[in-house]
Order: structure tokens, then C-alpha cells, then sequence
């Protein structure tokens, strides 16, 4: 079955209404925004025309999260990372970024350490603050050489470890770097987290977007069955089959008390199963797969098409991200850049090309660049950015 990752659909004035967007109204009509996750393609047609069967319904009352939406997550799981989950492990929820929330909330003390790894994506390092916890962060490795990628860093990691660390929230496939940790890496985490006695919460909510041909994703609770009873998965439909806006998550937590907790302290604080999320998100785990496939393969040449671009760019860097729809760029050595405060702002006036900013990840001179778009729209911006760039 053929998709359309090409035509340019219009978010900025569609033509049924006023419809505003983070990712198209954040900025001037005149910027080009690769910047927020989200995608510039329609959700696979099953997704539709589930959403429109619902709709027709016309009754829109509190509902429950179907049995059937349960059974379609399992099969997922089964079918793609060999991880018999069960039912009543999902606890479904309107985000992954409140889940991390209430997970800091449920799980920890006033006073508790909340570790994490940067980059990450911003709401990693506000969860602490925000729940009155203790925020403690380990770099990652950079890249040293062409060629290179980014690294744990163990050792880093567990410098960052005090008697307070409670929880450890991370992040695979990552998000700015688009890394799949190798599996050395992942044993060492293991080993690291039992020894030291900590939750995880694993956001794995980039994992059905794997580019590199061979790479596979192991759900860090499945991976190591000494974690299962410590870890709560995260995982949405949301990035996979761009249903952001129709906010529906869900939390795997295979240990029961940490279940409880959680659940217990989403009561009051979070609102039911958004009734369409819901159904999009079960259509989008039975019959998106075709969908997912044609997706990767668009995504793998746009990775493609802008890896040959930023090599054309003097002092730009990148590892090609081997998931995801996101590009890390380092900009430090960027001659047209030097002097500037941000790249990101930099970028945006001389560029008109609005791409996230590295400092808000907790490392200034580096910017995010969101390649879901039409070839249209990223050849566009590559070309605003070759001006600028090249120098
Ligand atoms: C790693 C990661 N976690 C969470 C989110 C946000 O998830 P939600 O919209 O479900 O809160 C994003 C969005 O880009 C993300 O990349």
C-alpha cells in the first residue's frame, strides 16, 4: 500500500479552521520550524478512519480504557521486542512528560536525588524541581572523532550518585542523539542501577522508530530481569504515529506495589482516557505497522539527505542518529557562528530556520533539528541553512 510522506499539508492556515499548532505558530509566518517533536505527515488512514467511526458516535462521556486497547499494546510488545507484558500491567494516561512527573511524585521523598543523563530532552531536568526533589545529572560522552558517537558514561554516572539518588530517569532510544545504547552500555546500567539501589523510569517512547538497518530495541524491564520490578516503561503511540495532540500514553509497570503507588498518586491529578486517544491509539497499534514501515523508510533518506549536508558545512557536527526524527548538531566549531550567544537564536534570524535549542538540554552550542517533515519543506530549510553555514 503506497502513503503520502510528500505532499506539504497545511498547518498554519488549514483551510476547514483555525487549527494553531506549537510547531507552526511558535514563530513568524516566514520561519520554516523543525524544531518540537512532531510531524508534518498525516497519522496512518486506519487511524483516521477509526477517529471517524468514533466520532460519528456522537457521545463523548467519561470513558474506560478498552480491554481491547490493552490486548493490542501486549501483541505490540510480543511482536516487536519479545516482551510478554500483561493487561493489567498498562496503566494509561494523557502523556509520557506527566508520567515522569508523577513517577518522581510516587516514588520518592522531598529530599531524594533524581538522576538523569544530558543531553536530554528539557522536561528530564525539571522533573526534580518541579516534584521537590534533589536534580543530579552525569554527562554523556561526546563524539571524539568522525565516526564516533555518543557514549554512556558509567563512570560519570555513578560519580552523580549519592546516598540520596532514589530514581534514575532515562531515556532509549535518546532523545536529542537519536542514540540505541549498545548493549555493553546497557549491562553496566543494570549493574550500576541494582547496586545502587534505584528506580527507573525508562522513557522508551522513540522505540518503534529504529533507522539503522540491524539496531534493535530491548525494553530495558525485559533486558534484564532484575530491573522488571524496578522499572516502569513508558511508551505512546504518539511520536511513532504522530498523535501527539491526541495525548494518550501508557506507563508498563510489571511490579504491583510500584503500580499502586503511581496510580494511587495519578488519582486527582490527571484526567480520564481521553476517549479518541484512546481508539487512535489502539488502531494505530493493530494496523499502523505498514504505515510505520513506508515512515522509516521516508525518514531514512531524509536522515540521508541532511547527513551529506551538514558534512558541507564547516565545524558542524553530527552522529547520524540511528532512531527517531531528530538531529543533534554541534555548532561550537561553526566558524559563520562564532561569537554568537546561541546558535539556536542565531539560526533563526539569519536563517529563518527555528530549530530547538541545545541549552534547554543542557548543552549550549548544540541545536536539535526535527527532519519529520516533507522532503519539500526539509530541502527548504537546508538550503536557509547552507546560506548561513557555508559561510
Ligand atoms: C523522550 C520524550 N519523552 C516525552 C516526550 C513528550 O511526551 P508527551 O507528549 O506524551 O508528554 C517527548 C516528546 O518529544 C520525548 O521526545
Amino acid at each position: 500500500m503506497e502513503f503520502d510522506f510528500a505532499t506539504s499539508v497545511e498547518r498554519r492556515h488549514p483551510a476547514q479552521g483555525d487549527w494553531p499548532s506549537q510547531k507552526w505558530h511558535q514563530y513568524a509566518e516566514d520561519v520554516l520550524p523543525l524544531w518540537v517533536a512532531d510531524m508534518d505527515f498525516r497519522s496512518p488512514p486506519a487511524v483516521t478512519e477509526a477517529l471517524h467511526e468514533r466520532v460519528a458516535h456522537g457521545v463523548y462521556g467519561y470513558g474506560l480504557v478498552p480491554e481491547s486497547l490493552r490486548q493490542a499494546l501486549c501483541d505490540w510488545s510480543a511482536a516487536h521486542y519479545g516482551w510478554a507484558i500483561e493487561p493489567d500491567w498498562q496503566l494509561w494516561l494523557p502523556g509520557v512528560v506527566p508520567a515522569l512527573h508523577l513517577a518522581s511524585l510516587a516514588l520518592t521523598a522531598p529530599g531524594d536525588g533524581v538522576l538523569t543523563v544530558t543531553p536530554i530532552y528539557p522536561p528530564f531536568l525539571q522533573v526534580a524541581e518541579r516534584t521537590g526533589r534533589v536534580p543530579q545529572q552525569a554527562a554523556l560522552r561526546p563524539p571524539e572523532a568522525e565516526g564516533d558517537d555518543w557514549r554512556l558514561d558509567l563512570e560519570a554516572l555513578e560519580a552523580a550518585i549519592t546516598p540520596e539518588t532514589r530514581l534514575l530517569l532515562w531515556c532509549q532510544p535518546h532523545n536529542p542523539t537519536g542514540r540505541v545504547w549498545r548493549a555493553d552500555e546497557l549491562d553496566g546500567l543494570a549493574a550500576l542501577v541494582e547496586r545502587h539501589d534505584l528506580l527507573v523510569v525508562s522513557d522508551e517512547l522513540h522505540c518503534d522508530l529504529l533507522l539503522d538497518e540491524g539496531a534493535r530495541h530491548r525494553p530495558l524491564a525485559a533486558a534484564y530481569p532484575g530491573l522488571a520490578e524496578r522499572t516502569l516503561t513508558l511508551w505512546a503511540p504518539s511520536k511513532t504515529f504522530n498523535l501527539a495532540g491526541l495525548t494518550a500514553a501508557c506507563a508498563v509497570i510489571p511490579d504491583a506495589g510500584l503500580r499502586r503507588r503511581f496510580a494511587n498518586m495519578a488519582k486527582g491529578l490527571q484526567p480520564d482516557g481521553n476517549v479518541l486517544g484512546l481508539v487512535a491509539a489502539e488502531a494505530a497499534y493493530r494496523h499502523g505497522d505498514p504505515w510505520r514501515q513506508a515512515l522509516l523508510e521516508t525518514l531514512r533518506g531524509h536522515r540521508r539527505r541532511l547527513a551529506e549536508r551538514v558534512a558541507s558545512w564547516p565545524g558542524v557536527r553530527m552522529a547520524p542518529p540511528a532512531s527517531t526524527y531528530l538531529a543533534w548538531l554541534d555548532l561550537r566549531e561553526a566558524p559563520a557562528l562564532r561569537d554568537v550567544a546561541s546558535p539556536q537564536q542565531a539560526l533563526l534570524e539569519r536563517a529563518g530556520v527555528a530549530l530547538s535549542d541545545g541549552a534547554a538540554f543542557g548543552w549550549p552550542g548544540f541545536v536539535r533539528l526535527n527532519f519529520g517533515t516533507t522532503a519539500t519543506q526539509l530541502e527548504a530549510a537546508l538550503v536557509r541553512l547552507d546560506d548561513v553555514l557555508r559561510g
